[in-house]
């Protein structure tokens, strides 16, 4: 069955919706976009990631914000006409059609908005059960991956590079500092202390990341915001990445080295479980 998605206020048949080959999204990739993980047919942290999209449109100088309620109306909506009970809604917004011109166009244009489901299985997968491997590159990316633009190429190649490799995924490097995973946080367990690199211009905070270190203190896990190097991760107790889309999701291997084994560590588990489950208390 062919998903109904949204595009500028209407739900259209995925094969029907169409938008400008002048779009700036195809020609600028000046679009920003959001992820929000969906369980139960719930939304996860929607205000949250509602609050990300104003800052990174802000950010932008796109001309106006949008109104929280009408995207959480077109959310609901289309959760129910694609029957989601669990997956995710991707939405994007992007500065709109105008002629192809560096400058940004007037600040009259209409801004392109869409959204679409995807089912996943987010709750019970094999990624959790039984870890992920990630190698390492290059953090090539622009300074600017504090906003979640849809430029997106060199974390896709990354990502295409580490399954051509075997590996899951890929954890970014800069000046000899872990940033991020392709479209996750990269975190390390050493002792009773969880690392992860403290919130600047080179990475995305990631709503789950927020989530996640309340849940950490819950379970009287201390948090230092401090980046690391991959030494450390190779030479931690446990390892792990967040996002709308992996949750908790240990990492057993960097490169060549296990990490606690090669199995999902205890803590990694703990935080999942009690991720998923105040996810569930939070959703709306
Ligand atoms: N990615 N860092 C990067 C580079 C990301 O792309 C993402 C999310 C995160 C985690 O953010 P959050 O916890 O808000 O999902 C960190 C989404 C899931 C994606 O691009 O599909």
């Amino acid at each position: 069955m062919s998903r109904i998605v949204y595009l500028n206020g209407e739900f259209i048949p995925e094969h029907d919706a169409k938008v400008s080959v002048f779009d700036r999204a195809l020609l600028f990739s000046d679009a920003l976009y959001e992820v929000t993980s969906i369980i139960d047919g719930k939304l996860i942290d929607f205000d949250n990631h509602m609050k990300r999209l104003d800052r990174s449109m802000t950010e932008l100088d796109y001309p106006k914000l949008l109104d929280h309620k009408e995207i959480r109306d077109f959310h609901k909506a289309l959760i129910e006409k694609n029957n989601l009970n669990e997956g995710i809604i991707y939405l994007q917004v992007s500065r709109g059609v105008a002629e192809r011109d560096f400058n940004f166009p007037d600040k009259k244009t209409e801004l392109t908005v869409t959204a679409f489901t995807q089912k996943k299985d987010l709750v019970n997968n094999k990624a959790a059960t039984h870890g992920i491997s990630v190698m390492t590159m290059d953090d090539l990316r622009w300074h600017r991956c504090d906003i979640k633009t849809v430029q997106l190429l060199y974390p896709s190649f990354a990502k295409a590079k580490a399954v051509k490799e075997g590996f899951d995924d890929t954890w970014m490097i800069r000046n000899g500092y872990v940033t991020e995973g392709t479209s996750n946080n990269a975190w390390i367990i050493k002792g009773s202390v969880i690392f992860t690199r403290p919130a600047d211009n080179l990475i995305l905070k990631g709503i789950t990341r927020e989530t996640v270190a309340e849940c950490a203190k819950d379970l009287g896990y201390k948090i230092n915001f401090k980046s690391f190097t991959v030494t450390d991760a190779q030479n931690a107790d446990e390892a792990f990445i967040t996002s709308a889309t992996t949750f908790v999701t240990p990492v057993i291997k960097i490169n060549d080295n296990k990490i606690s084994k090669g199995e999902p560590g205890k803590f990694t588990k703990a935080l999942r479980e009690r991720y998923i489950q105040k996810a569930r208390e939070i959703a709306i």
